[in-house]
């Protein structure tokens, strides 16, 4: 077994953390105590000005997060101050460039006027540490009493990621597997595209699957050699080739006008037997995982992980008790940025220099 153990805090016993976030179309600033307490989370997301196009365009996100970063920053530090600030952290990658730029820029600039030691964040372990948040006197957050132990296993699903992540301390991981093509919250939002659903996918297919029969259609899932990897590439085009069968179309038929042949009741049924299959297939491999490695906590993290269904499947099937954080922890966020930016500074982890530091756009775990 991994033994389970924290190291003493090095330095600074107490410390607190502005993180910034700008890798997609969220504008986000949050400031956490300790890697434990919440003390502001402050989000603008530009998703209204994607809408039309029926996902994020690069070059509106990035200029959407020029005029909100300032705002945003100030209104993060300003329950606090920035003398208590001691450090702030900024996600450096994955992410697009031109988003990751204005808040890596920021936060150097922000890094010497200040003289704060900065911390580079990799987005996706930021959205595990999401889950390590416990306290705060904010309204409406709804965070579990406890953080989670290692070993840890790590369920990380978003737009961009799907992998499986075993933590068996900070800064010690194993990626154990990922998808081979779509991501699953590309998944949905494709799939939401297909049957004329409003982006984000996600969250509209969730609600559509609702009212829908998740037994109506048996959409695949893929079979890999791989123990640990994930393709949605399959069920997404299964549904494709269902919504032309229903309409009595074949495969050349083209999938941007299928939407208005398709009623509101084959749509909710495809939300409900996408949403079904797209969750098992994430959820078995999190079910080998924990048979094989015994991890003493296991989390969701990343937007998928604000899903009912998702929750619902893993608390049935796993057989320990899961703590979900608050649904709006989820989707991205400074929050998550900040908390991992705390247990760098805890753990004596190198801080990054404020003249050097680059966007990474392709970082992986
Ligand atoms: O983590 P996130 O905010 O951004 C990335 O890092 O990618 O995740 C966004 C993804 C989108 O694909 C969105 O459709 C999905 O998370 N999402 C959901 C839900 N809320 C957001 N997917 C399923 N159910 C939801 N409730
Ligand atoms: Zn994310």
């Amino acid at each position: 077994m991994i033994c389970q153990y924290e190291h003493p805090p090095a330095t600074l016993l107490v410390m607190v953390v502005l993180g910034i976030e700008t890798s997609c179309d969220e504008t986000a600033a949050a400031v956490v105590k300790d890697g434990n307490e919440l003390l502001s989370n402050e989000v603008f997301s530009s998703m209204d000005l994607h809408k039309v196009y029926g996902g994020v365009v690069p070059e509106i996100a990035a200029r959407s997060h020029i005029e909100s970063i300032i705002p945003v920053i100030d209104q993060a530090v300003a329950p606090v101050g920035w003398d208590t600030i001691d450090g702030i952290a900024v996600t450096y990658g994955a992410g697009l460039g031109g988003s990751l730029l204005v808040g890596v820029m920021t936060a150097k600039t922000l890094a010497i006027t200040k003289k704060k030691p900065l911390y580079a964040i990799n987005h996706v372990e930021a959205h595990v540490y999401a889950n390590f948040l416990t306290k705060t006197s904010l309204p409406a957050y709804s965070l579990p009493s406890s953080r989670p132990a290692f070993p840890l296993l790590a369920l990380i699903v978003s737009g961009g990621h799907s992998q499986l992540v075993l933590f068996r301390n900070h800064f010690d991981y194993t990626l154990l597997g990922q998808t081979r093509d779509d991501a699953i919250g590309e998944a949905f939002d494709k799939v939401a595209k297909i049957v004329g659903l409003p982006y984000p996918g996600g969250p509209s297919i969730a609600e559509a699957a609702h009212l829908g029969d998740a037994s109506k259609f048996k959409f695949p899932k893929a079979k890999l050699d791989h123990k640990y990897e994930y393709s949605f590439s399959g069920p997404k085009t299964a549904v494709l080739r269902q919504a032309q069968e229903l309409i009595g179309e074949d495969y050349t038929f083209s999938s941007h006008l299928l939407s208005e042949r398709l009623s509101e009741a084959q749509k909710n049924d495809i939300a409900a037997s996408f949403q079904r299959v797209a969750v098992e297939t994430v959820v078995d491999k999190a079910v080998l995982a924990f048979e094989e490695f015994k991890p003493e906590s296991v989390v969701i993290a990343g937007g998928v992980a604000a899903n009912q269904e998702l929750r619902r499947q893993m608390s049935d099937r796993i057989p320990i008790k899961i703590h979900f954080t608050d649904p709006k922890l989820c989707t991205d966020n400074g929050a998550m940025v900040a908390t991992l930016g705390c247990f760098k500074m805890k753990y004596n982890q190198p801080a990054a220099d404020p003249y050097e530091l680059q966007i990474e756009p392709n970082l992986s775990m």
